[in-house]
């Protein structure tokens, strides 16, 4: 049955009961052909209208510490948003944990030579107690490496396995000889096919984000060994996700245009032209999940199959411990009006597997609900370079919250004000020490400072009304009472930055109110109109506390115990007489220090001690000065490799016949390990023609290309850019 307006037409079925459920604001309601009235929905949803709310944020790998990049992806966001949910009044669960599977673990493992257990027990701790001090505010903080999490992704393997939903299938991977291992994920680098990146892993490029077949890469490299490897057969079971390529196309594409950020939608849609295809839920790994098959013995479970699915049994520990059902939390309910509303908040390496692999796993599954949103974020930098664990450039959250103490508010603010939303965004220290002085001592703290001492000094501290509220009065209080709502818009649309923005805003009404007003000249004439100053004020400082719940958790309770009110949910916010004429307010404590020059000095000569360290340590040294005229005796050129062999029983030679453009020479090189002669015949390199002929293994090799080399030993052509005649000079 079908609707029909001159807008849109709509199938009158379930599924459009269950999107206009939750529909609400700026609807039209039309008539169906069956008679009954539906809600032709013209705006995007408002995400606040639900009662009942699954929050999860991705589980970090348990693998090394976190650092800012993460608080601005998945943390602080999710933070935000759970923080006013719970103000709102609503249910919501906001879970988390260690992500303790995979090649990240038992790579991290192997380079320490300890024990996969030993590298997760380590970095949970330590995670899990960063997370605390920060204050984000889990309900639980899960592993899964827990008895709980295994069982439910098994049940979920069994549960697809047996409906016939995965292919089995033998097929060619790749297997390091050396360390007599295949090699999947993290185990293999090699070039993204889609954007070129020379360090995509075999499950994903996490620059482009597409997630991949380690066949799909362009030379494959052991990240054991650092060789090629070579091809072994071995048999997995494979998602169809081309199968569900339809069902996402409406479930995602159609369905939540509207809805996703622009960024997660982009994203989605090009990966869905591309086309999906099969992708493997197992490995050959010795650390994982196990699959739950007698033939597949010694095989474990793909990580990205069993990560996400932590979020359920994350809930369901959370939900033993708590007296409360998990499945309300994650499971369709009769009446679709009592879903919970399911987020994921994430970082965009993720995006893919939230939005296709899980929704794919949770869809074949059935019975789950389906996340509402994905609102990713994009990278942050540092000090105009990408954060990178290995080159240690980053600002690590444990070693802030020492180095910091008591300051997670003035780090959450700045993060919050730059989080990639849409785009990168950068973080750097000077950015910090601006932001913490220019707007949370000058503009927030110094507002509630002035107010509370200046009501202690003319009054004791009893806020009163004295004469009646002036005009300025009344409008800065319906000023106010406008904050709450523009707060609320901007975080139904994942727009942190703006949200908090608004927040702040409220701190310069109530900074320009008393330039204004200048208590402190008005006092000596009209004292009584100095006590309504302050009480007004002092409804503005009131609000602050209830309304920077969100962003600055523990200042807001600094505030609180300032004004000596205790804490209240948000339809309190915007309330002009939330401290009652007579109330007596408690101690002025200082809300924000000043960053000093000195502390940033130390962190940014922190940053440059920990790049070259790591620069001397990977990086080989120069060589001695040469004169310009020796390197202008060097005749560099442009020529095109015309056929390629092996030369006999050797491993590393190639034979290679170069058209110069001045002839066709022969030159032998060390790069057989690297190249197939296939995969180099027609390449451009770079060749010195002027080097004294050498006799290599009885060949006269007459000259030599130039080859990139860099730290792990991987090799690449020294080229030109776009195709260059044969004979071009290089120099
Ligand atoms: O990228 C990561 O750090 C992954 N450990 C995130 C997993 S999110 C979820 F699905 F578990
Ligand atoms: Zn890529």
């Amino acid at each position: 049955m079908r609707i029909d307006s001159s807008l849109k037409s709509y199938p009158c079925t379930e599924e459009f009961r269950r999107w206009n459920a939750i529909f609400s604001v700026f609807a039209l309601s039309l008539q169906c052909t069956c008679g009954e009235f539906l809600t032709l929905t013209l705006i995007k949803l408002n995400i606040f209208n639900k009662q009942r709310y699954t929050i999860t944020s991705a589980l970090p790998y348990a693998n090394g510490p976190l650092h800012i990049g993460h608080l601005a992806g998945a943390y602080i966001p999710g933070d935000i948003f759970v923080r006013f949910l719970r103000l709102k009044g609503k249910d919501v669960v906001y879970v988390c944990g260690s992500d303790e599977h995979g090649a990240a673990i038992t790579i991290k493992a192997k380079k320490e030579g300890v024990s996969p257990r030993d590298i997760i027990d380590r970095y949970n701790k330590q995670i899990k107690e960063s997370f605390e001090q920060f204050g984000i505010s889990f309900d639980i903080y899960h592993r899964t490496s827990e008895k709980i999490h295994h069982e439910l992704s098994q049940e979920f393997f069994l549960n697809l396995y047996e409906k016939g939903e995965f292919i089995e299938r033998f097929s060619e991977q790749y297997y390091d000889e050396e360390f007599h291992q295949f090699l999947a994920d993290r185990y293999i680098v090699g070039t993204c096919p889609h954007c070129q990146n020379q360090g995509a892993y075999g499950d994903q490029c996490e620059k482009c984000g597409t997630s991949l077949n380690p066949t799909d890469l362009i030379d494959p490299r052991s990240t054991l060994s650092g060789k090629t490897p070579i091809l072994k057969e071995t048999k997995h079971w494979y998602l169809p996700l081309d199968k569900y390529q339809p069902w996402l196309e409406t479930w995602l594409i159609e369905g939540k245009k509207d809805v996703l950020k622009p960024n997660v939608f982009g994203q989605c849609q090009s990966w869905l032209k591309l086309g999906l295809q099969p992708r493997s839920m197992t490995r050959d790994l010795d650390w994982g999940v196990d699959v739950p098959l007698e033939e597949a013995e010694g095989k474990k479970l793909y990580v990205w199959l069993d990560a996400p699915i932590g979020y359920i049994s994350a809930t369901k520990q959370w939900a033993l411990e708590h007296n409360k059902d998990w499945r309300q939390y994650w499971q369709k309910q009769e009446d679709p009006n009592e879903d919970s509303t399911l987020i994921h908040f994430i970082g965009k390496d993720n995006i893919v597997f939230h939005c296709i692999t899980f929704p794919a796993i949770l869809h074949a599954h059935g019975g789950y609900i389906l996340p509402e949103n994905i609102p990713a974020n994009e990278f942050l930098n540092l000090e105009g370079d990408k954060l990178s664990t290995s080159r240690n450039h980053a600002v690590w959250l444990h070693e802030y919250l020492d180095e910091f103490p008591a300051k997670q508010d003035e780090l959450r603010y700045m993060l919050t004000s730059i989080l990639p939303e849409t785009s990168d965004s950068e973080f750097t220290w000077r950015d910090f020490q601006a932001k913490v002085n220019n707007e949370l001592v000058s503009i927030l703290g110094n507002f509630v400072n002035r107010v509370l001492v200046l009501s202690h000094k003319y009054f004791d501290g009893a806020l009163a009304i004295g004469t009646p509220l002036s005009v300025a009065d009344q409008d800065v209080l319906a000023e106010l009472a406008k904050v709450p709502q523009a707060i609320e818009a901007s975080l139904g649309q994942y727009r942190f930055r703006e949200a908090q923005a608004h927040f702040m805003n409220a701190a310069r009404l109530g900074n320009k109110y008393l330039a204004d007003q200048e208590p402190w000249k008005v006092f000596k004439e009209d004292p009584e109109r100095v006590k309504t100053v302050l009480y007004v004020a002092g409804q503005i400082v009131a609000n602050l506390a209830v309304m920077g719940q969100p962003f600055l958790p523990f200042t807001s309770q600094k505030i609180f115990e300032m004004v000596k009110l205790p804490a209240c949910g948000w339809e309190r916010a915007g309330e002009s007489d939330l401290l009652k004429s007579g109330h007596q307010l408690g101690e002025t404590q200082l809300l924000f220090e000043k960053i000093t020059d000195e502390q940033v000095d130390s962190q940014l000569v922190k940053l440059a001690a920990a790049a070259a360290s790591t620069d001397a340590s990977t990086i080989a040294p120069a060589k001695s000065n040469i004169t310009f005229d020796d390197f202008t005796k060097l005749d560099i050129r442009v020529g095109t490799i015309v056929s390629a062999e092996k030369v006999a029983k050797t491993k590393k030679l190639l034979k290679l016949t170069i058209d110069t453009g001045i002839d066709q020479r022969t030159v032998v090189s060390g790069i057989a390990e690297f190249f197939t002669s296939e995969d180099i015949v027609g390449r451009q390199v770079s060749i010195i023609v002027n080097l004294e002929p050498r006799n290599i293994k009885g060949i006269s090799s007459q000259g030599m290309i130039l080859m990139a080399e860099d730290e792990n030993g991987r090799l690449d052509f020294v080229r030109p850019d776009t195709t260059m005649s044969a004979g071009s000079t290089v120099r």
